[in-house]
């Protein structure tokens, strides 16, 4: 996970640079951050704990003020040199959250110094070599390893062959980015974790960081590392070089267009309410898709043997949910696995499988790995993302935009409904009435528009409010609604720390109402459909057992103690049925005294596995 980000130009404000570009990357990975600032042979080094968001530009002047700053500043003619600063947001892997493991990491007397993403797998195996050498380590990261092993090549090569030469001996999946004091150049190197060179306005002017919003305020000329591949960036440019072939890379500049005003809060006052909100038109432009493409789609589906639905969290619920719309819609099967779990399924896949990912980020490590492996074996990609200059949209064969905007708080809304809306758009493309299915959307989205008003904020409130201080509630769904019950759960433990959990409604008599006592809070999700009966007979067994009843449903019943009502429309109840536990879940959240876009422990992007 963690936002890295360089800057490598003429800009005297290097490290406000540096640092703003973090703060948009914060999403990442918030549990403590560090710069480092190239002074002619030497660096300035400041680290803190906690979300970067919290640091003022006014504090920039502390760290570069300090007369031990200052006066490295002025003997070396900084003025006259490039300005190299390097950054880092952390997630914590490998070692607590303390100053010494955050980043930037490294060497003994600072001859390199780097920021990392990712995890290096056999550092343990290298860190020993390395302590039999002498070497000794401050922190417990697996970064650290990097530093020492880079700092030893160095004895006997120059910068470039041993940055080269260490990274040969680390297995894993990363992004790092390297300095080394003696020299005006940056090196950074991908192999799994996203990394993209911005070419600034000026010449020989570069920025790189984990996504495109860090820097997209100074160029919109991008160029993206894929996996394998390093760029050198000094007084001569940028060079690019395939890690494995050695041999240089002609890299396409590509110009991007960017949208800012999305990515900020406008009057609300958190990310993860006004992504909520937006879901009044997410689902229009969702809908509003280039239909040869989903025909193509469709189509590859029907050839495919085996078509996988893959995802992760709640990327990996929508999955679940298209496994049903599928089956109610299409009459088709679907496969649908977990990106993690992936890899214990490839003795099913041929050149002839099919890959579906889904993903907001389109950066998910495991997901990512599922492609790699389905690739390996010939079969083909297609990507819903709603990043489309991401790593899945780019390596994928073919490419479904779910156009939701960017989505910055850490638990998924607003894309979690336009995934399950193209997932109901490709089931009625394989039965050839993708009109049919747009015209279903409409009128669901125009359902949403007249839902999501003040009033009904205010009535999940009073809900919010019974709920705040329970430490534990579940959540039962049948049919369509049963991968949103475990959606639901997962949007209230991200944010609300409160167990819980969800389940199929039938699956409760086998087991878990045994957790059921008196007062117990269970959240029923109805649609007006087959399953209708069978949840509401599934509530009352909850409430003879002393269960508090919460209905989210078309109508009211007699077993709800609280009706949540939602607009009627079965074949979109799970689009419909997750957006008032979204609010729910913000509301606990602010009770509870969270916060909803940066909960503890999580990070938005997940690039290691
Ligand atoms: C959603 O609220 C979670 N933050 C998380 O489960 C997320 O959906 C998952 O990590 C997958 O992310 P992706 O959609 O970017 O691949
Ligand atoms: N593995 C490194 C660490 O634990 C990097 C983690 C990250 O990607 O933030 O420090």
């Amino acid at each position: 996970m963690c936002g890295i980000f360089a800057y490598f130009g003429p800009k005297d404000n290097a490290l406000e640079i540096v640092i703003k570009g973090l703060k948009k990357l914060e999403y990442r990975g918030y549990d403590s951050w560090g710069v480092a600032l190239k002074v002619a042979n030497d660096f300035v080094i400041h680290k803190e704990l906690g979300k970067i968001g919290d640091f003022s530009f006014a504090d920039i002047a502390k760290i570069t003020q300090s007369g031990a700053v200052q006066s490295k500043i002025n003997t070396s003619k900084f003025s006259d040199r490039f300005k190299i600063s390097i950054g880092h947001s952390r997630w914590a892997t490998h070692g607590g959250v303390t100053e010494y493991n955050a980043h930037p990491q490294w060497s003994h007397d600072q001859e390199i110094v780097l920021c990392h993403n990712g995890i290096f797998e056999n550092y343990l195996e290298i860190k020993k070599k390395l302590i039999d050498k002498g070497y000794t380590f401050r922190s417990e990261t697996d970064t650290e390893v990097l530093a020492h092993l880079i700092a030893d090549y160095l004895k006997n090569f120059d910068f470039e062959t041993a940055t080269k030469k260490a990274l040969a001996e680390m297995t894993g999946r990363y992004a790092v980015i390297v300095l080394f004091k003696n020299e005006d150049k940056i090196i950074a190197a991908r192999r799994g974790s996203p990394l993209i060179v911005g070419k600034g306005g000026v010449s020989n002017e570069y920025f790189i960081a984990s996504d495109i919003p860090a820097f997209v305020e100074y160029t919109n000329k991008v160029q993206y590392l894929d996996d394998n591949q390093m760029v050198i960036i000094d007084q001569f440019g940028a060079r690019f070089e395939d890690m494995i072939t050695k041999l240089p890379i002609e890299k396409r500049v590509v110009e991007i267009i960017w949208r800012y005003e999305e990515a900020d809060k406008g009057d609300f006052p958190h990310f993860m309410i006004k992504e909520i909100m937006e879901q009044k038109e997410t689902l229009y432009r969702a809908i509003n898709q280039n239909e040869n493409i989903l025909s193509q789609v469709a189509e590859a589906i029907k050839k495919a043997r085996g078509a996988f639905f893959v995802g992760c969290g709640t990327a990996g619920k929508v999955c679940m949910t298209a496994e049903y719309i599928f089956s109610k819609i299409a009459k088709r099967h679907i496969n649908v696995l977990f990106g993690s779990e992936f890899k214990f399924h490839e003795h099913f896949l041929t050149d002839q499988s099919l890959l579906l990912a889904i993903s907001q980020s389109g950066e998910t490590a495991d997901t990512l790995e599922a492609i790699e492996i389905i690739q390996k074996k010939g079969g083909k990609v297609v990507s819903i993302v709603n990043n489309e200059a991401s790593t899945m949209a780019r390596i994928s064969d073919m490419m479904i935009p779910i156009k939701a905007g960017p989505e910055k708080a850490v638990a998924s809304t607003k894309a979690t409904t336009s995934q399950i809306a193209i997932c109901i758009l490709l089931a009625y493309a394989l039965i050839n009435r993708l009109h049919d299915g747009k015209q279903i959307l409409i009128e669901t989205a125009s359902q949403i528009n007249d839902m999501l008003n003040p009033r009904y904020e205010e009535h999940i409130q009073q809900v919010a409010e019974f709920l705040k201080n329970f430490e534990s509630l579940y959540i039962i769904g049948r049919g369509l609604n049963y991968p949103m019950a475990l959606e639901g759960a997962i949007k209230l433990q991200e944010v609300t720390y409160i167990h819980a959990q969800g389940f199929a409604g039938g699956e409760l008599k086998h087991g878990p109402i045994a957790l059921i006592s008196k007062n117990t809070p269970c959240i029923v999700l109805v649609a007006n459909d087959e399953s209708k009966n069978e949840i509401l007979s599934n509530a009352i067994e909850v409430k003879a057992r002393g269960g508090y009843i919460i209905g989210i449903s078309p109508e009211n019943a007699e077993v709800f103690d609280y009706w949540i009502k939602v607009p009627d429309n079965s074949n979109t109840s799970p689009i419909i049925n997750i957006i008032p536990i979204q609010i729910l879940a913000y509301q606990l959240a602010l009770l509870r005294q969270n916060n909803p876009d940066m909960p503890r422990n999580l990070a938005k992007s997940v690039t290691v596995k």
